[in-house]
């Protein structure tokens, strides 16, 4: 059987990643304490609940029931307001024509991301249509470094485990392909994502037989 390619959305595909990290630092910032770059690092991959209760945790900062589910809120509010205008242009370099090359050869691909905004932001980017199935936020219960959303996503696409590559950027996004018993293609930086099996600045001049 083909290999199949399970893409992360943020920071893989489309360049959301800075978006969240405004918005996370500005909700930071509005609980009277800093959240910096190299604090975001460990929320990359991470869901919005468990970006929350690490941020918290950063910040010495408790909340009570109420204002944690409002802060959610508020921080996908900004959120949406930064994504509003994004378009095709924000795709990350080569990784639209990564997607189709792939598609041509044959392989099934699937998205694995912890995003509930995943669709939206496919539709805006307008390459909704280049997946066999979606696994978002919407899906899964555990948080990466979870294996469930890349487990789900094999699943969907009818492909043993120990033939899926994942594309990922996050550091438990890099644990959570490991964890599901799957190879892993870091997308950033080789220092931060070194449990991958190889990593890559980004998709450009890739092509499917180099990942092969
Ligand atoms: C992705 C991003 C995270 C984000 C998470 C949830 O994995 O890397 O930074 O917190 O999705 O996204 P959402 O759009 O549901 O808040
Ligand atoms: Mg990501």
């Amino acid at each position: 059987m083909k290999p199949a390619c399970i893409f992360d959305l943020d920071g893989v595909i489309v360049d959301t990643a800075k978006y969240h990290y405004l918005a996370w630092k500005r909700l930071a910032n509005s609980l009277g304490f800093d959240f910096t770059e190299h604090d975001n690092e460990q929320l990359k991959g991470v869901s919005r609940i468990e970006s929350l209760k690490l941020i918290l945790h950063l910040g010495g900062k408790e909340l009570d029931a109420a204002e944690f589910d409002a802060a959610l809120v508020r921080k996908n509010g900004w959120y949406l307001e930064y994504i509003q205008q994004i378009g095709p242009e924000e795709i990350l370099p080569g990784a639209a024509e990564f997607l189709s090359s792939v598609r041509e050869q044959g392989m099934k691909v699937a998205l694995g991301s912890a995003s509930k905004n995943a669709v939206l932001i496919l539709e805006r980017i307008q390459l909704l249509d280049q997946f066999d199935a979606i696994v978002d936020g919407n899906k899964v219960s555990k948080a990466k470094p979870d294996p469930e959303v890349f487990l789900k996503a094999a699943e969907e696409l009818a492909v043993p485990v120990s033939d899926c590559i994942v594309f990922e950027d996050a550091v438990a996004g890099v644990q959570a392909a490991r964890n599901a018993g799957m190879k892993v293609v870091g997308i950033g930086s080789a220092v931060v994502l070194d449990q991958a099996h190889f990593v890559l600045p980004n998709f450009a001049g890739l092509s499917v037989a180099d990942v092969l």
